[in-house]
């Protein structure tokens, strides 16, 4: 898999130490509250699993599966939520934990649809910001890191479902996916 990853952006050690501070805000933040923490699946899996044991205030966890992209590593614009939440959000203090934002538009449909459910507040964690080819007028409330305009896999990301367990964050390499 190495061989198809162009630049590591991101190794393990800085992973690990900002979401170490993502956790340490997020306890800080919200303490005295009682957050659920709302993994999108697949990609957000690996981040969710590290960011909550930063995480020293009492919360809860959910996952919904939304996608806006086929295999391509192009988004199609169109959001489609292929599985819902198993729990209430009505009333509650809701953080979207996300692993990239990319165009926005699987934001904005989310927080809409999260906004018709009651939920009290809703926030968004993202370990990446892509900022350059945004679509909606949105930003995460919590960043992990900022990207340039690249294809990034690994630490849960993925192309046509691969690279996901990759410990860092690379750029792959445009012959693999074009
Ligand atoms: P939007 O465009 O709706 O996209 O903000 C969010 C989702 O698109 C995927 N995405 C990527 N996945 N490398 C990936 O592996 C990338 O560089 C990338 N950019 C966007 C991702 O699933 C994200 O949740
Ligand atoms: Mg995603």
């Amino acid at each position: 898999m190495r061989s198809d990853i162009q630049e590591i952006l991101l190794d393990e050690e800085a992973i690990e130490k900002r979401v170490s501070q993502l956790g340490a805000k997020i306890s800080e933040d919200y303490f005295g509250k009682h957050p659920i923490l709302i993994g999108i699946l697949k990609g957000s899996a690996v981040f969710m699993a590290d960011l909550i044991r930063k995480i020293t205030i009492p919360i809860e966890i959910d996952f919904l599966k939304a996608s806006s992209y086929g295999s391509a590593a192009q988004s199609s614009g169109v959001v489609k939520l292929e599985e819902d939440l198993s729990i209430d959000v009505k009333g509650r203090n809701i953080i979207l934990v996300e692993d990239i934002v990319d165009t926005g538009n699987t934001l904005k449909y989310l927080l809409g649809r999260f906004e018709s459910l009651g939920a009290t507040e809703v926030k968004v964690c993202s370990l990446l910001n892509k900022p350059a080819r945004r679509e909606q007028i949105l930003s995460p409330d919590y960043i992990g890191f900022e990207i340039p305009n690249a294809f990034v896999v690994g630490y849960g990301l993925d192309y046509a479902q691969k690279y996901r367990n990759l410990p860092y964050i690379g750029i792959l390499k445009e012959e693999i996916y074009q």
